[in-house]
């Protein structure tokens, strides 16, 4: 078998251009403008192309941007500080700190100090734990872009047996939960995985996020799996690959997502998706379909 591409870039493509639409709508009705505010802490390269790539999206959207560059040496406080600023700040509806933060800042204080309504990358304690019951305000941009992908490409999620690789809270955890939540068959594996290939070859959809070049092969994947890579690697010869080897598992899968121009584009649009609806949220704007907005206890997803 050879596999059909699954194309994240065409597919973002699509759905900013619906964002794009919809910020219209908003300032029309309301004159509001929906604004992110993203906190860039030292200079990593790679953390900077991705803010880069985020306020370019936001501009082709029409939403607001507003990013804050901060020296790699300060103190968490100040940091903490900042984002109590942006919380209490009427005009921004969205807030992200890139990751990874510097070693001396905790990324669980931080994270858990963005105010849930305004949380679009989804990772507050809140948000996650909303996962978990069915009722997240916001839930992290990668995990819903593969969600998006699967259904935009009428993959049938439940009843399949769904195996991630990697166990990150940015995308492992919350992508499992969102498979169970459309009632996959889960299982979470991650680099203490004994025989990772058995459990590998189980998958109807393989989710792979361990940040390891080459980690799964032709072999490791069933006849017409359908394989999303969420892995980014910089090779020393400078090509960026995913975690899969794309050539093997090509011709094992029914589906694949490439690196780059799968996952990656699609993480982007649902941010600009996800700062939408906080600017809905906080905003109390009617969505076109005449639903407001729906208050974050009364939201229920389906459960088993
Ligand atoms: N670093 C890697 N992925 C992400 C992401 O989705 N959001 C943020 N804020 N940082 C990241």
């Amino acid at each position: 078998m050879s596999a059909r591409i699954l194309d994240g870039k065409s597919i973002a493509a699509e759905i900013r251009r619906e964002v794009q639409i919809e910020v219209a709508a908003i300032t029309a009705q309301t004159g509001m403008v929906p604004c992110l505010a993203a906190i860039l802490v030292g200079n990593d390269p790679a953390s900077a192309t991705y803010v880069q790539k985020k306020a370019k999206a936001c501009k082709d959207a029409g939403i607001t941007s507003v990013r804050i560059d901060l020296p790699a040496d300060l103190p968490e406080a100040s940091l903490l500080h900042e984002i109590e600023r942006l919380n209490s700040d009427p005009t921004v509806h969205a807030i992200l700190v890139q990751l990874p933060l510097p070693p001396h800042i905790s990324e669980r204080r931080v994270l858990g100090a963005i105010l849930p309504e305004k949380d679009v990358d989804g990772f507050h304690p809140s948000n996650l734990g909303g996962l978990l019951v069915g009722n997240p305000l916001f839930v992290a941009s990668t995990p819903l872009g593969i969600l998006e992908l699967l259904n935009r490409t009428n993959v049938v999620i439940e009843g399949k047996h769904a195996v991630i690789v990697g166990w990150s809270v940015v995308v492992g955890k919350p992508t499992a939960f969102l498979l169970l939540q459309h009632h996959a068959t889960v299982t979470i594996c991650h680099i203490k995985t004994r025989d990772l290939a058995y459990h590998t070859r189980q998958a109807d959809i393989l989710v792979v996020a361990a940040g390891k070049p080459g980690l799964v092969t032709g072999p490791m994947v069933k006849d017409g799996a359908v394989v999303i890579d969420v892995g980014v690697n910089r090779l020393a010869d400078g090509r960026v690959v995913g975690d899969v080897d794309f050539p093997e598992v090509a011709q094992k899968a029914s589906l694949i997502t490439p690196v780059p121009g799968g996952v990656g584009p699609m993480t982007v649009a649902m941010l600009l998706k996800n700062t939408v609806d906080a600017c809905r949220r906080l905003c109390g704007v009617i969505r076109p379909s005449g639903d407001a907005p729906v208050p974050s206890d009364k939201r229920t997803m389906a459960q088993p």
